[in-house]
């Protein structure tokens, strides 16, 4: 299993340092939430972002997985792929042609994900299934971190992953929302790969690195 804590609910004055912490507990990649305020009613952070934080993510071997919650993504692909991004994820509720955006990220290198709303069905993936690298579902409404896991979620966990296996498709499944170490169990057991973790890396309840440890031992502890 993968964790992939969302740095927009590190605190961002300190966004290097923390970064770093989660890293060096075991998160294997660092999440970006790219939000334009039109797809979503939030505003974050951009490729200047993303290239601040590649030397870091270089040099502990980890990948910045980019979530794009922006319309038309394809104009910004190229740019975020220059600046070091080494998974970028498209929602498909943004996309006018998601085959033609998934073959330009492929094409400049990078990782092809594919982000689902909660209300967006699994079917809308079947044409793409088999081209892209990885599905991101969300398990919270995007445009903030410290939302509540949406339960229904599980369900649609399992459909995906019956639905990967079936084609013997090798593309992660990432959970995306609402997630930590009192449920990551489940999201893991429903067929999840990758954990994205916002808050429950970053809160400020206790240290980063205990935050991390503590997602990555529920999973342990009961194996
Ligand atoms: C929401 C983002 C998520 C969020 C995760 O739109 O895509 O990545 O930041 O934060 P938590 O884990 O706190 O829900
Ligand atoms: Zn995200």
């Amino acid at each position: 299993m993968i964790l992939s804590p969302s740095i927009i609910a590190s605190d961002v004055a300190h966004l290097a340092d923390q970064a770093q912490e989660a890293l060096e507990a075991g998160a294997e990649w660092l999440h970006v939430d790219v939000m334009d305020g039109h797809f979503v009613p939030n505003i974050t952070i951009g490729p200047l972002v993303v290239r601040a934080l590649k030397p870091l993510a270089e040099q502990a071997g980890a990948r910045l997985d980019v979530h794009l919650m922006i319309e038309q993504p394809d104009r910004y692909v190229r740019n975020f792929v220059d600046a070091g991004a080494d998974v970028v994820t498209v929602h498909v509720e943004a996309c006018t042609h998601l085959h033609r955006t998934i073959q330009q990220i492929k094409e400049l290198g990078a990782m092809a994900g594919v982000a689902l709303n909660p209300a967006t069905p699994t079917a809308s993936l079947l044409e793409i299934l088999p081209d892209i690298d990885l599905v991101l579902l969300m398990s919270v409404n995007p445009g903030f971190s410290g939302q509540s896991f949406i339960p229904s979620s599980l369900d649609k966990i399992r459909r995906l992953r019956s639905q990967l296996n079936q084609i013997a498709s090798r593309a992660h499944l990432e959970v995306d929302g609402g997630v930590g170490a009192g449920n990551v169990l489940q999201v893991v057991g429903a067929g999840a790969d990758v954990i994205v973790a916002g808050s429950a890396v970053f809160g400020r309840e206790r240290p980063i690195g205990e935050s991390v440890r503590a997602i990555l031992d529920a999973l342990v502890l009961e194996a």
